[in-house]
């Protein structure tokens, strides 16, 4: 069984009304007691009841059966038990900077579906407080059938890297395909389906306060993200009853429940707690138009602001195809080391700070001021590149979860065979150049 999409509706946060029936959405009141059609009203809501109007998160459902509708929830025993948590907060953390290869695909004996190939890689905080994130990928090749998740401790950010997936939400159906995301609130109940087989990606799951569009400043009222550019989805609901399965991820361990019906059972809908997909290559990239390139929060999509003001608790950044134009300028990213934590991620083609190792599906952690930057070989070109000219990057689309606290990595991605032990070779042949004031 597969719900097909019904279209999407434009904008970020917006108030959205839609239905799969007309005449469902009620008019002039919320919550009426007698809901058209005989569907009962509920209400979810992603941020505090008195949360500021222009932060303000709920959606009302109308809805064959509540969400209330299920059996008692025990410990989750599936693969992800294992592999799919928060255990990152404990114990010394090594500032080693670390890269990883591609999450390998389930061998052909093997057959795994979305939730249980997610593997967590690395965390900071935890969802008890309402701070931090977890990051994880997944490598599937099988549908969930028969079952849904939800994650009560976080909304989940989902960044394709290999094969479409088919989101099945409460709210409507979300189609991605690498290069672009999906964002699924805290707490909606949805399931992944892989109309190509096998999909790869990558997912941060934000603890903190839901992600948003960032203010532009100086840039003025266009660029960046474009909020016209997001795209929650139309009403579609299955009316089905089975013997299945809710699966629930709450304060950092995985519970499972039986449901005798769909949750996908949403007719209709209205309000701004929606899941929404972005593609990635409709960003709008900002940058130097005279010498020297501006720090990476020019390339900012979307920011979890934390307590402190200018400081995320997460910030999700890409380094998409763009113009490099500044003149006597080295381009690529320089070497650096920041107090932020950098867990980057490779979409698609090449990234023009590393020639070799970091592949798409790879990923690498640099951690509060470890250093890191381009490697001995992109030094070298980009110091003899010619700078009076400029050049274009076009195939590649690399991203970065970017987070206040230090990014730990799990012990079982340290301990990964697919972790690449040797990674700091890559700058063991950036040559001395000093000459000694001659
Ligand atoms: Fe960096």
């Amino acid at each position: 069984m597969t719900i097909e999409s019904t279209g999407y509706q434009s904008g970020f946060g917006n108030e959205f009304a839609t239905e799969a029936l007309p005449g469902t959405l009620p008019e002039g009141r919320n919550s009426p007691q007698r809901v058209a059609h005989g569907l009962y009203a509920e209400q979810v809501s992603g941020t505090a009841f008195t949360a500021p109007r222009h932060q303000n998160r709920r959606s009302w459902f109308y809805r064959i059966r509540p969400a209330a509708m299920h059996g008692p929830f025990a410990r989750y025993e599936g693969r992800a038990a294992a592999t799919f948590h928060n255990d990152f907060d404990t114990g010394p953390v090594s500032p080693d900077q670390m890269r990883w290869s591609p999450l390998p695909m389930p061998g052909d004996e093997a057959s795994v579906d979305f939730l249980d190939s997610l593997f967590t890689m690395a965390g900071n905080g935890c969802a008890a407080s309402q701070s931090g994130i977890g990051v994880h990928m997944y490598a599937a090749n099988r549908d969930m059938q028969g079952r849904w998740f939800y994650d009560a401790d976080g909304e989940l950010l989902i960044v394709p890297q290999q094969g479409r997936l088919h989101i099945e939400t409460e709210l409507g159906v979300l189609d991605v395909e690498p290069q672009e995301i999906a964002l699924i609130p805290r707490g909606i109940r949805f399931a992944v389906k892989l109309p190509d087989g096998a999909a790869r990606g990558y997912v941060c799951e934000n603890f903190g306060a839901h992600l948003r569009l960032p203010d532009l400043g100086p840039i003025g009222s266009n660029g960046l993200a474009n909020p016209r550019d997001f795209e929650a989805p139309n009403a579609a609901y299955e009316d089905v009853e089975g013997d299945f399965e809710l699966v629930a991820k709450f304060q950092g361990h995985l519970w499972r429940a039986s449901i005798g019906h769909s949750p996908i059972d949403v007719v209709a809908w209205h309000g701004n707690h929606a899941p929404v997909k972005y593609d990635l290559r409709r960003f709008n990239t900002i940058g130097s138009i005279s010498f020297d390139h501006p720090d990476p929060s020019i390339f900012l999509v979307l920011t979890s602001p934390s307590d402190t003001p200018g400081v995320g608790n997460m910030d999700f950044v890409i380094f998409p195809p763009r113009w490099l134009v500044a003149q006597d300028t080295f381009r690529p990213p320089w070497f650096h080391r920041n107090i932020a934590s950098e867990f980057m991620g490779l979409v698609h083609g090449a990234y023009d700070a590393k020639a070799e190792g970091f592949s798409p599906g790879g990923a690498s952690l640099h951690n509060c001021m470890t250093g890191h930057g381009p490697d001995a070989a992109t030094f070298e070109k980009a110091s003899n590149a010619d700078l009076s000219k400029p050049d274009v990057i076009r195939d590649t689309m690399a991203f970065m979860f970017e987070a206040r606290f230090v990014i730990r990595p799990t012990q079982q991605a340290i301990d990964a065979a697919h972790r690449q032990r040797d990674y700091q070779a890559c700058w063991a042949g950036l040559q001395k150049h000093f000459d000694g004031g001659r």
